[in-house]
């Protein structure tokens, strides 16, 4: 039985880095598949819904990013979905979130009096030492676990959103959607990495965004959809009660060259590169939950049709 491989980039690596693990496997480069009744597993960024219904043996879908909204709408085959948690994505997503967090935080777009030598510093601005500054992260999974690592070994306090809490001692645990509000209302700054499900999609409206603390930043390395409307959170960073808007993701994805999200001083847009797929890493959980799969074991993560994640 073989394994179908459509990465979105980096073929030949990623071909490379699967076989190094899985010597003994069939990995097929899509769209190189000769006998679609021999195909087991797919590996795969995304894939039409038509293709994957070739496949009449499939059970699994491995997919080779962590959002897996992709592999959930109607028409897909109802096969097991195994999500990627890359802890080297992680890491890369909490850099992002440290930095923007931090950017406005200590206010880098002023000016600070560089430019006045014979008065070095003069234009130094307090700034809220990180005890002062509050980080919410809204979706506290593996990706938001380390978020929030990353903001309490600084010394950051850290309110920690989900569905149903955390028991993680270092944060503020906020559970439920009777209090987002105060989640909300409460922060400094708030980084959403939600997953896009059901219940995620526009949970942001104009009158939670109305919810904000006074001057707050709002950071969306989740997915765009977690946005009900973009024009209101660009009006809530012109009108209040945001400080400042960074945007990895959007709806639609790119953005429309209209969109009032570019050229604004106080919004940053980044082309969805808070968090990239590493070959090598990625690969390699991959390979490790398709050994697992061989030897009659569970992959994992695998995500709950009831919850989309
Ligand atoms: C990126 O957004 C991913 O889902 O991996």
């Amino acid at each position: 039985m073989s394994i179908v491989v459509n990465p979105w980039s980096g073929s030949s690596q990623w071909m490379a880095e699967l076989a190094k693990h899985l010597p003994d496997e069939e990995l097929l480069l899509w769209p190189d598949v000769v006998d679609r009744d021999a195909v087991e597993m797919v590996a795969a960024w995304r894939m039409k819904r038509a293709d994957l219904a070739s496949f009449p043996n499939l059970t699994t879908i491995l997919s080779m990013g962590a959002g897996t909204e992709q592999w959930q709408r109607d028409g897909t085959p109802p096969v097991r979905i195994v999500r990627l948690a890359d802890p080297a994505m992680s890491d890369e997503m909490a850099a992002y979130a440290l930095h923007w967090v931090i950017h406005f935080q200590r206010d880098f777009d002023a000016p600070y009096g560089v430019d006045d030598l014979s008065n070095w510093g003069s234009g130094a601005l307090p700034v809220p030492a990180p005890r002062e500054h509050r980080v919410g992260i809204l979706g506290y999974g593996t990706i938001g676990r380390r978020i929030g690592r990353a903001f309490t070994e600084l010394g950051y306090p850290v309110n920690a959103w989900s569905r149903s809490g955390t028991t993680d001692a270092n944060v503020t645990s906020f559970a439920g959607l009777e209090t987002l509000a105060e989640f909300l209302g409460t922060c400094d700054a708030v980084i959403n990495v939600l997953p896009n499900t059901p219940a995620t999609t526009g949970l942001i409206t104009a009158e939670r965004l109305s919810q904000f603390a006074p001057g707050a930043t709002f950071i969306n390395i989740g997915r765009g959809t977690v946005i009900a409307d973009e024009d209101d959170l660009v009006d809530a960073v012109d009108s209040g009660p945001l400080g400042a808007a960074v945007v990895d993701v959007t709806n639609p994805e790119p953005p429309t060259a209209s969109s009032r999200l570019f050229g604004h001083r106080r919004i940053r847009v980044t082309p969805h590169v808070a968090g990239s797929t590493q070959i090598p890493t990625a690969a390699a959980l991959i390979a490790a939950n398709i050994s697992r799969i061989r030897a009659g074991e569970e992959p994992f993560p695998v995500v709950d049709p009831a919850t989309g994640y």
